[in-house]
């Protein structure tokens, strides 16, 4: 993303491992983070809560994390609704290569959760707003992908938010 810090394990404008508990930057110095589909990459006790509490050190008092991830509410509605098939189709609409093959469309359940090993756990509101609260953010919104396009309208439209959560904080002041 031009004009941002971008932040990755490797290749990007700033390497950081975000499961090692510290944060390279200033107390204070960060106006605002967005993350989109990491948090899930995180174990939540020993990787992800010592990030948010990182991240409630390097962000200035009133400052914003936008946070996007899969839903597990979603998730396991569409299991339980539709087996899948809501969800399938419109990864597909974003991803046409995408393809379980001759995989029952249950199985895409399975690459929700887990993605070939890369996914932690998944959050719904609940989980996510106490992990936030917890770490000392507050003012916790559950939020739809147009409202960050409208705070950041430089950020690409994913049109994900059937399977996502999208939720924005502040840090308490
Ligand atoms: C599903 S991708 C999302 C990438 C991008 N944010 C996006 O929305 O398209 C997950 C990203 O999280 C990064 N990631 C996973 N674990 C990480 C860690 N411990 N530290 C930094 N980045 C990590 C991966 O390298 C990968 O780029």
């Amino acid at each position: 993303m031009a004009g941002w810090l971008n932040v990755d394990v490797s290749g990007s404008d700033y390497d950081v491992d975000l499961a090692s508990g510290r944060l390279p930057w200033r107390t204070n110095s960060v106006a605002c983070v967005v993350s989109q589909h990491v948090i899930e990459h995180l174990e939540l006790r020993t990787e992800l809560l010592p990030l948010l509490s990182e991240l409630g050190r390097v962000i200035r008092p009133g400052g914003e994390i936008w946070l996007s991830c899969p839903d597990i509410e979603k998730v396991c509605r569409s299991y339980l609704d539709h087996r899948m098939v809501d969800l399938l189709e419109d990864r597909q609409t974003r991803f046409p290569g995408y393809s379980l093959g001759e995989v029952p469309t249950s199985h895409m359940i399975n690459d929700l959760f887990h993605q070939f090993g890369q996914h932690e756990n998944l959050f719904d509101f609940e989980l996510l707003e106490w992990a936030l609260t917890s770490s000392g953010f507050d003012d916790v919104r559950r939020i739809s992908e147009a409202d960050l396009l409208a705070r950041f309208p430089e950020f690409p439209e994913r049109g994900d938010d059937l399977q996502s959560l999208y939720v924005r904080a502040s840090l308490r002041s």
